[in-house]
C-alpha cells in the first residue's frame, strides 16, 4: 500500500474505534510514558493536544503541568507548513478550537518558543512501523518540525497497537521518532 491507501485505511479504522476503548489505552499509554526517566528527566515537553481519536493527551498535559514541566504545544500554520511551538500554562482557560477543530492557544496566550529548549516531543500518526517511521495526516509538518530539533531531543510517538505497521513508504524527507509507546510495549530505537 502506499501512503495515501494507509492514511485512508487507519484514518477508517480508527474512525470506528468506541471512545471508551481509546480512553482506556490512552491512559495505559500514558501511564508508561510517566513511568519513563524520559518524562521524569525532561524539563519541556511539547504535546500534540489529541483530536478525533489520537491517543489522547489532554490530562497528560495537565498533570505534567502540576509537575512543573514545561509544556509547549504546536499551533499548526497552514500558509508554511510549520508547527509553532507555543507554551501553554493553563490548560483549561488558555485554549480554543481553531478552524479545523483543533484545541490551540488563544492569541493572548501565545507565547512562541524555540524548538532548541524541547527534551521531549510527543508526536501522533495514523500508522507507525517498528523502525520508527510514521504516517500523518499528509501535510509534513511532523517531518518539517523532527528536522529541526537538535540531537539531544527525544521524539517519541503515541499509538494504539493497532497502527502498528510492518512496513511504511519512506521518502527523502521522512524522518523517524525515536521511541513509539503503545498499550501493549515501549518499541526502542538507537538515539
Ligand atoms: N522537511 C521538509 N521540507 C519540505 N517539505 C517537506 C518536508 N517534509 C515533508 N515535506 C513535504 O510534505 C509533504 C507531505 O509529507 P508526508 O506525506 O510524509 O506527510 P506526513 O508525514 O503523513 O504528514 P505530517 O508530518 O503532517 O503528519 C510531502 O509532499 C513533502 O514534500
Ligand atoms: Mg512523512
Amino acid at each position: 500500500m502506499n501512503k495515501k491507501e494507509l492514511r485512508n485505511k487507519y484514518l477508517k479504522m480508527r474512525k470506528n474505534l468506541q471512545y471508551e476503548e481509546v480512553e482506556k489505552k490512552s491512559k495505559n499509554i500514558i501511564q508508561k510514558l510517566m513511568d519513563t526517566a524520559w518524562y521524569r528527566q525532561s524539563n519541556t515537553i511539547m504535546s500534540y493536544i489529541d483530536f478525533r481519536n489520537e491517543v489522547i493527551t489532554r490530562s497528560f498535559i495537565k498533570h505534567a503541568l502540576k509537575d512543573n514541566k514545561r509544556i509547549i504545544v504546536p499551533i499548526t500554520d497552514m500558509s508554511s507548513k510549520i508547527l509553532i511551538l507555543s507554551e501553554l500554562k493553563d490548560f483549561d482557560n488558555e485554549l480554543c478550537q481553531s478552524s479545523y477543530g483543533i484545541l490551540e492557544p488563544k492569541k493572548e496566550y501565545v507565547r512562541v518558543v524555540s524548538c532548541n529548549l524541547l527534551d521531549l516531543v510527543l508526536v501522533p500518526g495514523l500508522a507507525f512501523d517498528t523502525s520508527g517511521y510514521r504516517i500523518g495526516y499528509g501535510g509534513g509538518y511532523y517531518d518539517r518540525l523532527l528536522q529541526r530539533l537538535p540531537q539531544k531531543t527525544i521524539t517519541i510517538g503515541l499509538a494504539f497497537e493497532f497502527q502498528i505497521v510492518g512496513n511504511i513508504p519512506v521518502e527523502s524527507f521522512d524522518r523517524k521518532v525515536d521511541f513509539i509507546i503503545t498499550e501493549e510495549r515501549i518499541i526502542r530505537h538507537e538515539h
